[in-house]
């Protein structure tokens, strides 16, 4: 069924997993390997080709993992390297395959090179980035500088994001070494592939340390600290090496919403796809801003991941649905259906709402945290506080699932995910086919997947209300999606 000439995770739907909060086998409250071995069935009965895990390594889970300690080993409250492997060999049995989260911008600063480093030993003296003053006016994207002093050394580090995540100096050419040998200890381990956090945050060029980044409208913009001179050279050098083993996908986190950025990172024996934020993560439901970028993405020769929700997002459907189930439906037909790299993110399916806060113990996450402190800092009451918070949390789609409550219902959305995922897999128009024809007349979007063997067209009626009416003559319907007052999706075959 697969195109000889095509890559494999260009035909394939992923699924992200957020490892703390997917499955719990043990009762503990927190999801683990077990827990994601637990659900291979349910992934492959739903049609998910791939799995993207986020990090399970040892970590003391400032940042939810995002702060690796060791690299090379699982954290205890996820399970074992046993429980790994196990996992891994039960989603290839199922024909899953498996790409985990790679955080090589920064460790934890409980990670034995930071530590090493603050004693100055020769080795590790130059793995971070250390000053004697502080070079210039960065902030960290969580909160505040990006300097901390360090005691031990009396030099600042530089942190992008909180001041437990020390960034690596990518200038030091050890750095890359040290990054090799985490990869191919997880290649070796059978993985297809990985996903790299921030990698565009890299800091690859000691020059740029010298400029200030500009203000606009009170908050900084984030100009010098990203896309440094040298950043594609290091990519190009980790693509490299993973592209040593045959058929794995190298997936990387772009946090830059231009086009031209995004794209200038794929292709050409550097990523093979980029996670880009421009498309999913529109704050309201815009279907004129969505046509906006599938037009402005195909012209620029991107081809994008498709997703409305990840982890640090709110969900898709308190955010862009309204709660309401036939929203959702349209959402899954445009991400099943549309040009791209489908990612779901895990959930979405059944369908999960945003976790709610309600006090400041709800707020688990590091950046939502700092803003609650910073505030009451500046003796704002703890409700302002909290308000803020709310805002910059992204706890929202963090709340551990519990499958007991979600019991399949007939015409479920959980169904048509399932109905759609088998239709991109049958038809090869709707997993590489070009655009043709791409319109939005009103709230109803038409666009033309065209394939080597046939044309399909997709109409979506995002008003929720509309008849769609029949399309061209000929045409053999694939899929309708009934809606609140009739049609309000249609999958055609035009040729
Ligand atoms: C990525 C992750 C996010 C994390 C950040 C720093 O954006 O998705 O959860 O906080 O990197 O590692
Ligand atoms: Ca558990």
């Amino acid at each position: 069924m697969m195109e000889e000439n095509s890559k494999w995770f260009e035909n394939t739907v992923f699924y992200e997993i957020y490892v703390p909060s997917f499955c719990d086998s043990n009762g503990d409250g927190i999801g683990d390997l077990p827990g994601v071995e637990s659900k291979i069935d349910y992934l492959k009965e739903m049609g998910v080709g791939a799995v993207w895990l986020t990090p399970f390594y040892p970590s003391p889970l400032v940042d939810n993992g995002y702060d690796v300690s060791d690299y090379f080993a699982v954290h205890e409250r996820y399970g074992t390297i046993a429980d790994f492997d196990r996992l891994l060999e039960a989603a290839h049995n199922a024909g899953i395959r498996v790409i985990v989260d790679m955080v090589l911008n920064h460790t934890s600063t409980g990670h034995e090179w930071f530590l090493k480093s603050c004693e100055n030993q020769e080795k590790y003296r130059d793995y971070y980035i250390w000053r004697e003053k502080i070079p210039n006016n960065w902030e960290s994207f969580f909160d505040g500088s990006a300097w901390e002093y360090n005691e031990g050394r009396h030099m600042y580090y530089y942190h992008a994001f909180s001041r437990e995540q020390a960034c690596l100096n990518w200038s030091n050419p050890a750095i890359l070494e040290e990054c090799k040998e985490i990869l191919r200890f997880w290649l070796d381990k059978g993985v297809d592939g990985f996903r790299l956090d921030v990698i565009n945050f890299l800091k690859t060029d000691k020059a740029a340390f010298t400029r200030d980044n500009p203000c606009e409208d009170g908050s900084q913009k984030h100009i010098y600290d990203k896309n440094q001179k040298g950043v594609r050279e290091a990519v190009a050098e980790l693509s490299a090496f993973v592209h040593t083993y045959p058929d794995k996908f190298l997936l990387g986190e772009i946090g830059d919403d231009d086009l031209q950025t995004i794209q200038s990172y794929t292709g050409c024996g550097l990523l093979d796809a980029a996670f880009n934020f421009n498309l999913g993560s529109m704050e309201k439901w815009d279907e004129a801003y969505l046509a906006e970028q599938v037009l402005a993405m195909d012209a620029a020769g991107i081809n994008p991941t498709l997703f409305f929700s990840s982890h640090d997002m709110r969900r898709q459907f308190s955010r862009l649905c309204g709660e309401n189930v036939e929203a959702a439906k349209l959402l899954a037909l445009f991400l099943l259906t549309a040009k791209g790299i489908p990612f779901l993110y895990q959930g979405e399916e059944i369908p999960l709402a945003d976790t709610r806060i309600k006090s400041s113990r709800d707020l688990q996450d590091a950046q939502g945290r700092y803003a609650y402190e910073k505030l009451l800092l500046l003796g704002k009451t703890e409700e302002e506080a909290l308000r803020y918070a709310k805002e910059r949390a992204r706890d929202y789609a963090r709340g551990l699932i519990d499958w007991k409550l979600h019991r399949e219902e007939e015409g479920s959305l959980k169904e048509l995910y399932q109905g759609l995922l088998m239709l991109r897999r049958e038809h090869e128009a709707l997993r590489t086919g070009k655009y043709g024809n791409i319109a939005l007349n009103g709230h109803l979007f038409y666009f033309e997947r065209i394939g080597r063997q046939e044309k399909i067209a997709v109409t979506i009626d995002f008003s929720l209300t509309g008849m769609i009416s029949e399309g061209p003559g000929g045409s053999t319907v694939l899929l309708e999606i009934m809606g609140g007052n009739g049609c309000t999706g249609l999958v055609e075959r035009l040729a």
